[in-house]
């Protein structure tokens, strides 16, 4: 392993902070067991937000953005990992309070690496990234919850985004009827079917009453939006059905009663991805290596960049418009 590697790293400045590529060396990174020579990482609105200063999501300075990485283990001062090993982090603080994945070389506590599952290649890990583990961590909570397809469609909530496009596809594959409801209607129409979505309904054209509770439409939903369609959402989800909340995208606020949850037994389930019992993290990754693969993973993550070309990519998804996720190559395989 050479001594020292590239790194996109953000500073803090007296106004704002500024991410710049720098050559480090390991003495350079938080402490961690494991050091892995990242072959991928990804780009999530936080690693954007990280990286193009528009939002708060770096806890110290400087650090190396990326809240994720795949990657071959070069050595570690822990039994259950050595030189050699396919692995990749999400979450786990990354990117946030430790140092990230935006860079050639990285360590990462033990506690935050997981196997890469069989099934899955380096690259496949970081086109799922935290938005799919995410939308699958959501998924096996509503299926622990009792949610069976049975009892109606599963609704989703900004579904051209990484979450609402993995969900869309692991829904489908277990048997469920899925809506999409999106802002995209008029041009993602396709690209959602695709995915599995059986209805795509336009966002802007919903009537969403303001009764606390309205006409049952949906088996359960996954939510990324948050606000008013969340809120929405508890008033017209059917008997005993789940909401797995996951998202803010449109508002962090929730305006709603207790009535859908004790006259019609509905469940608001959190999803956070950051911090998750390890247990449940490597089952989660085990079936999306598994029968939870998204069969077009191609569509969801058509794009690959190099480390170069991640700024000016963060900046193009903080100014929305685009659907999909963007997978950063940075070893390779
Ligand atoms: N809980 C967790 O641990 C966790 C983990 C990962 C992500 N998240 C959050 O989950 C959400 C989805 O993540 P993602 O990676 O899928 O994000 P994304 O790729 O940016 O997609 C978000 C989608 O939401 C819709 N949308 C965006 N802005 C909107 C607005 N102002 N009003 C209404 N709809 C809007 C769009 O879908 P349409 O155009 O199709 O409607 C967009 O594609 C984000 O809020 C993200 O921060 C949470």
């Amino acid at each position: 392993m050479a001594d020292d590697f590239r790194a996109l790293r953000v500073h803090k400045l007296d106004k704002g902070t500024e991410a710049r590529f720098e050559t480090l060396t390991l003495a350079d990174l938080d402490p961690g067991e494991v050091v892995v020579r990242v072959a991928y990482s990804c780009i999530n609105y936080k690693d954007a937000l990280a990286v193009t200063g528009k939002g708060r999501i770096l806890r110290a300075f400087p650090k190396v953005a990326g809240i994720d990485l795949s990657g071959t283990v070069e050595f570690s001062t822990v039994p259950a990992y050595g030189k050699g090993d396919k692995v990749l982090v999400t979450g786990c603080n990354l990117g946030e309070a430790l140092d990230g994945g935006f860079t050639e070389i990285a360590r990462v506590p033990a506690s935050a690496v997981v196997p890469l599952p069989a099934g899955m290649s380096l690259r496949e890990a970081m086109a799922l990234g935290t938005a799919g583990f995410t939308a699958a961590l959501g998924v096996r909570r509503m299926l622990e919850n009792h949610q069976t397809p049975d009892k109606g469609t599963i609704v989703v909530t900004g579904p051209t985004g990484g979450v609402g496009s993995v969900a869309i596809s692991i829904l489908k594959h277990l048997g469920f009827k899925v809506a999409a409801l999106t802002g995209k209607a008029d041009r993602q129409a396709d690209y959602l079917k695709a995915l599995g979505a059986d209805e795509v309904i336009d966002r802007k054209a919903l009537e969403m009453g303001a009764r606390p509770l309205e006409r049952t439409q949906w088996g359960g939903a996954v939510d990324n939006l948050g606000g008013n369609t969340l809120a929405w959402l508890t008033r017209t989800v059917e008997q005993w059905g789940t909401i797995a909340s996951i998202g803010l995208a449109q508002d962090f606020k929730l305006d709603t009663t207790v009535m859908p949850f004790i006259l019609r037994g509905v469940s608001l389930l959190g999803i956070n991805s950051v911090d998750v019992p390890r247990e449940w993290r490597e089952a989660v990754w085990d079936r999306l290596g598994g029968p939870w693969k998204p069969a077009r993973l191609d569509l969801i993550a058509p794009r690959t960049i190099t480390l170069d070309e991640l700024p000016a990519a963060c900046e193009a998804l903080v100014a929305g418009g685009q659907h999909g996720r963007t997978v950063v190559r940075i070893c390779g395989d």
